[in-house]
């Protein structure tokens, strides 16, 4: 089958993640992190290779006319890199975007002032896993009271509107909810609080019934189009298929050995995309056939759909926003195509210019 999506595909990424290292200094439970590490290889990205990678993507960029955008520590947390604002720096060096995710327990207020002395002036995604200190440690393994005093010296120093504050409701009692946005509400920082997703499997309370039963599947599409548009490179230079493969089932290549066009434009790659995005019979053992963000043909129509109607619709006038850097690395606040009400601030990953193909995520019914 044609999938209109596929074909629009580059023949480059415009997103990297790089792992500058495979480590984690927490352990929440909705995170396949605790039962992957002590099986998987781990280890530090060697500097030289992570610069070469920067200069491919750098060029990419000049190129073919676009910012590329950089983050880290795709299962990791990327203020365990003491040299954190080195890389920073040398990704800034070469023009690249960067924004950051993390759980900010190690962002001191020394790392937050060599962080901006890089340059950096990205978005930062912060999780926070709870508001009260007994679900927070239960959730994540960790002390709220640090994480909170580095959040406010971060936002002392930072724009708030570059904040966003991320909480994976993962068995949160009654009322957490509330308190959790009521803390932060008036902090003037971005809100995002997000059911957990079970990672193809990787934990396996979380993957839903319909994934589970799945023998044999027809994808066609992945809601977030990860795999047409960002690079996930392991600290030892493999790419594999997108930021859910944290098992590392679906291994494009080597990134080091090769470099990026090579391996995006490679075998591997190609043949998983038309798993993906082709409508062929797929067995579970395709990473995607347990992935909650997999399309099948109700859910590409429904993609097109929305897609179809976002051109036809007339433009509406932005609203004015003070996001300007957020922006430019691509985050852009989001509303509802169809004027549903927002009830929070929405920041999706979003292509300068490409278009929407995810649900605004508040309503799930389009992207503006
Ligand atoms: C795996 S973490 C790595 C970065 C950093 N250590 C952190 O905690 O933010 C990347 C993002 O995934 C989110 N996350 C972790 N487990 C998740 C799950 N099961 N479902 C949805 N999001 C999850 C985290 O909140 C974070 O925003
Ligand atoms: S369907 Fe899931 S696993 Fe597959 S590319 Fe999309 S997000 Fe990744």
């Amino acid at each position: 089958m044609l999938n209109p999506f596929l074909q629009a595909a580059r023949p480059y990424p415009r997103k990297l993640s790089v792992d500058l290292h495979s480590f984690c200094n927490a352990r929440c439970t909705m995170c396949p992190y605790p039962r992957y590490a002590p099986r998987q290889t781990q280890g530090h990205m060697d500097r030289h290779r992570y610069r070469q990678i920067l200069d491919e993507m750098a060029l990419i960029g000049r190129t073919r006319r676009f910012q590329p955008i950089l983050t880290f520590c795709y299962m990791g947390e990327p203020f365990l890199a003491d040299d954190l604002g080195q890389c920073v720096r040398d990704a800034r060096d070469r023009d690249l975007a960067v924004y950051l995710n993390t759980n900010a327990a190690l962002m001191t207020p020394p790392r937050v002032d060599e962080l901006l002395a890089a340059a950096f002036d990205g978005a930062i995604h912060i999780s926070v896993h709870g508001i009260t200190p007994e679900v927070y440690y239960r959730v994540t393994g960790l002390d709220l009271d640090p994480t909170l005093a580095n959040i406010r010296y971060l936002l002392s120093r930072y724009d708030p509107a570059r904040v966003c504050i991320r909480g994976v409701d993962d068995g949160w009692p009654v009322g957490e909810r509330d308190k959790w946005r009521a803390f932060w509400q008036p902090l003037g920082v971005q809100l995002e609080c997000l059911a957990p997703i079970s990672r193809c499997g990787g934990v396996g309370r979380l993957l839903p019934a319909r994934c589970r039963d799945r023998r044999t599947v027809r994808l066609f599409g992945c809601r977030c189009h990860h795999p047409l548009v960002e690079m996930v490179i392991l600290f030892d230079g493999r790419a594999v298929m997108c930021c859910q493969d944290m098992g590392r089932e679906l291994v494009w290549g080597d990134v080091g050995k090769d470099g990026i066009l090579a391996v995006w434009n490679g075998s591997v790659r190609r043949q998983a995309l038309q798993q993906l995005y082709g409508g062929r019979p797929a067995s579970r053992q395709f990473l995607c056939t347990r992935c909650e963000q997999a399309l099948g043909l109700t859910g590409l129509v429904r993609s097109l759909c929305q897609t179809a109607l976002r051109k036809a619709l007339p433009t509406r006038p932005k609203a004015p926003t003070n996001l300007p850097t957020a922006q430019a690395v691509g985050l852009h606040p989001r509303a509802c195509q169809l004027n549903h009400p927002a009830k929070k601030p929405i920041l999706n990953f979003v292509e300068a210019g490409r278009e929407g193909v995810t649900p605004c995520g508040e309503c799930k019914c389009g992207p503006s």
